[in-house]
C-alpha cells in the first residue's frame, strides 16, 4: 500500500488564498458561545466533527481520548446540574464530555500493530510499539519499573546527551493524555464552526459528580465540557481580545 497522499496533494492544487481564508474564517469567527437556539445538530455533521476530532495529532498515534455525547435526557439533565447549570450546557443541542484515558497506551499499542495499514508491519514499527512504548510508560507495581527508568536516564543522559523523560508517574501519564486530548478538543470545536455551529468548552464542571454519572474511572480525566448548538442571536457576552503577541513569542 502506498502512502495516503491525497489530500495533501488536493491541498497543493487547492488554490492557497482560498484555503487560508477559509481556516482563517473558522478559527476568526469561532467564539465560546453561551447560548444555543433550538436547532439540533444533525447526527451526520456531529459525527464528521467527531472524525475531524481525531484527525489531531496525537503522540505515537496512540489516541488516548474518548468522547461522550450526552444524548439521555436523564443524563443531560443531571449533567447541566454538573456543569454548574452553565448555560453553555442548558442550552446546548449536544453536550459532550471529552476525555483523556491514561490506560489504553497498552491496548492502543496492540491495536495500531494489528490495525497497521502497511503489511507486514515493518519492524521497527514493531519494536517501537512493543518495546519503546512499553518502556515508556511501564510505571510497574509500586513504581519500581519507573525508579529503574529515572536511574536509566539519569545515566543515559551524562553519557549520551539529550534523551527525552519517559512517563513516571500516574501524573505523567495524566497530562501525556490530556495533551492529545484537549488538541481533539480542539479540532472538534473548529469542525463545529466549519459546519456552521458553535461550541463553549468547559471547566466549570464538577469533575467526580460528571465521572459518576458517565460511569467513568480513575483512569478517565473529563478534559473538558463542550456544549454546542447554533449561535444565538444573544450567544456571545463579551467582545473578543488577547493580549500583545509581543508578550508570549519569544524568538531564541
Ligand atoms: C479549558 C477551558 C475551560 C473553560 N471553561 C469555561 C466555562 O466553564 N464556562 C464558560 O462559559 N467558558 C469557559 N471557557 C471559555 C473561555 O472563557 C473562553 O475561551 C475565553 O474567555 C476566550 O473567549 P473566546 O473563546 O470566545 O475567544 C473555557 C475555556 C477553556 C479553554
Amino acid at each position: 500500500m502506498t502512502p495516503d497522499n491525497d489530500k495533501k496533494t488536493s491541498i497543493a492544487t487547492l488554490d492557497r488564498t482560498a484555503t487560508l481564508q477559509a481556516f482563517c474564517d473558522v478559527v476568526e469567527s469561532r467564539r465560546s458561545v453561551r447560548r444555543f437556539t433550538d436547532t439540533p445538530i444533525p447526527d451526520a455533521v456531529l459525527a464528521d466533527c467527531l472524525r475531524l476530532a481525531m484527525l489531531a495529532p496525537n503522540s505515537s498515534n496512540l489516541q488516548p481520548w474518548e468522547f461522550y455525547v450526552i444524548d439521555d435526557a436523564d443524563t443531560r439533565k443531571r449533567a447541566i446540574k454538573n456543569c454548574m447549570n452553565q448555560n453553555a450546557a442548558k442550552t446546548s443541542a449536544r453536550l459532550i464530555a471529552v476525555v483523556a484515558r491514561t490506560d489504553v497506551w497498552q491496548d492502543h499499542a496492540q491495536q495500531i500493530l494489528r490495525e497497521y495499514p502497511d503489511k507486514p508491519v515493518p519492524k521497527k514499527v514493531k519494536d517501537y510499539y512493543n518495546k519503546i512504548v512499553t518502556l515508556d510508560f511501564l510505571r510497574g507495581p509500586a513504581n519500581i519499573v519507573s525508579v529503574a527508568k529515572w536511574g536509566a536516564t539519569q545515566v543515559a543522559r551524562r553519557l549520551k546527551g539529550p534523551i527525552k523523560s519517559p512517563y513516571y508517574t500516574f501524573e505523567d501519564t495524566k497530562n501525556w493524555a490530556t495533551n492529545n486530548t484537549a488538541l481533539a478538543a480542539q479540532n472538534l470545536m473548529l469542525a463545529l464552526r466549519a459546519h456552521g455551529f458553535d461550541s463553549c468548552p468547559m471547566g466549570g464542571f464538577d469533575e467526580p459528580a460528571m465521572k459518576r454519572l458517565l460511569g467513568l474511572s480513575d483512569d478517565h480525566h473529563i478534559v473538558m465540557m463542550i456544549g454546542a448548538g447554533e449561535r444565538a442571536d444573544n450567544g456571545i457576552y463579551n467582545t473578543q481580545f488577547r493580549f500583545d503577541q509581543a508578550q508570549f513569542v519569544h524568538y531564541v
